[in-house]
């Protein structure tokens, strides 16, 4: 038994930051963001954890479905960074919008929302479960370091969600992750604990920018075409490629590399910046509810990001 997806939402907090602002604090400017990386401004929460925003977008996804709260039966929430490590975004979001299924956390960094959308499609396929939710939320600038300008540039705060049910329309997944850290790493400091005596450094993302930008490059290459593979189409036969938004180069070059137009995927870099495990499901929210999605369409999301981790999926309209 595979799942259909019923509905989808998404929200980004109201503050924009731009790429001015950003000046202001950092040494970059304007024009660079925009040609290294392709964000003109990004949603920066001011009041609302990743748990919040996440039960706006689920509120949204409900609706779309046409389902309420108590109809959930699985609630599985991407993300790495909530304001508190229990209760988790999953379990917040339950007691927020009047569910009382089990609920719980996946973190798989930017990959997340995938990771966690093939583990809820997998308690579908097990049976016995009727309607699920599917989240990812961050609110990443809370783990930046806002005096490195390599990496504030890039991310930006938000939360996307996914109702789903069993159906037919999740035609496969990949999932892949290579354990390490020398690219991308987001350590969360030493800790309260007066007998550790490990070094850990501080709670920010420390990323190799251009080892970072060639994985990623080489995932959604690779994950691409290895879901085509798993159900015997070509790249070309896809009608839409949802990839994570972290760098439009990065987007640029596995178009090229895939020999695919870029109109086939969907960009908001420019808006929201990099939401990590949001940024999946808030550009598949975009689309879905942008009209041009047709009966039959063939869709794959592709995301990568620390663990290293990557996975994609495609899934018929
Ligand atoms: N403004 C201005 N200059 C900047 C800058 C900024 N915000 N950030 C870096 N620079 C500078 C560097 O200091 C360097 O200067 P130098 O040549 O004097 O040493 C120069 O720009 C080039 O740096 P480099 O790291 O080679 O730039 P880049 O073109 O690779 O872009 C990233 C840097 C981080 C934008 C890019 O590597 C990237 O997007 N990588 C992937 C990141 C990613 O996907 N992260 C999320 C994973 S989920």
């Amino acid at each position: 038994m595979s799942i259909q997806v019923l509905g989808t939402g998404a929200y980004l907090p109201e503050k924009i930051v731009t790429n001015d602002d950003l000046a202001q604090m950092v040494d970059t400017s304007d024009e660079w963001i925009r040609q290294r990386v392709g964000v003109v401004e990004r949603r920066i929460s001011v009041n609302e954890s990743a748990a919040d925003m996440a039960v706006k977008a689920a509120q949204r996804a409900l609706e779309a479905a046409g389902i309420t709260a108590d109809q959930l039966e699985l609630i599985v929430a991407a993300t790495v960074s909530n304001d508190e490590i229990c209760p988790g975004v999953g379990a917040q979001v339950q007691a927020a919008i009047g569910a009382s299924c089990p609920a719980f956390d996946v973190n798989s960094a930017c990959s997340g929302f995938l990771f966690a959308l093939d583990t809820a499609a997998a308690f579908i396929a097990r049976g016995g479960i009727r309607y699920a939710l599917v989240l990812g939320a961050e609110r990443i600038s809370r783990i930046l370091d806002w005096t490195d300008r390599s990496t504030c540039i890039i991310f930006g705060d938000g939360a996307g969600a996914f109702v789903i049910a069993p159906g037919e329309n999740y035609l496969t997944s990949h999932l892949f992750t290579k354990g390490s850290r020398e690219e991308l790493y987001i350590p969360m400091d030493k800790g309260n604990s007066p007998f550790y005596e490990k070094e850990v450094a501080p709670l920010a993302v420390h990323m190799s920018g251009q080892a970072t930008f060639k994985f990623a490059v080489r995932r959604i290459v690779d994950d691409i075409n290895i879901v085509c593979d798993q159900i015997g189409i070509k790249p070309a036969d896809l009608s839409y490629i949802v990839p994570h938004q972290a760098n439009v180069r990065i987007i640029d070059f596995a178009a090229k590399k895939l020999g695919l137009p870029a109109e086939k995927f969907v960009v908001n870099i420019d808006k929201y910046g990099n939401t990590s495990s949001a940024s999946v499901a808030i550009s598949f929210d975009e689309l879905a509810r942008s009209g041009k999605l047709k009966k039959g369409d063939l869709i794959a999301m592709v995301a990568f990001g620390g663990g290293l981790s990557s996975a994609a999926c495609i899934i018929k309209w």
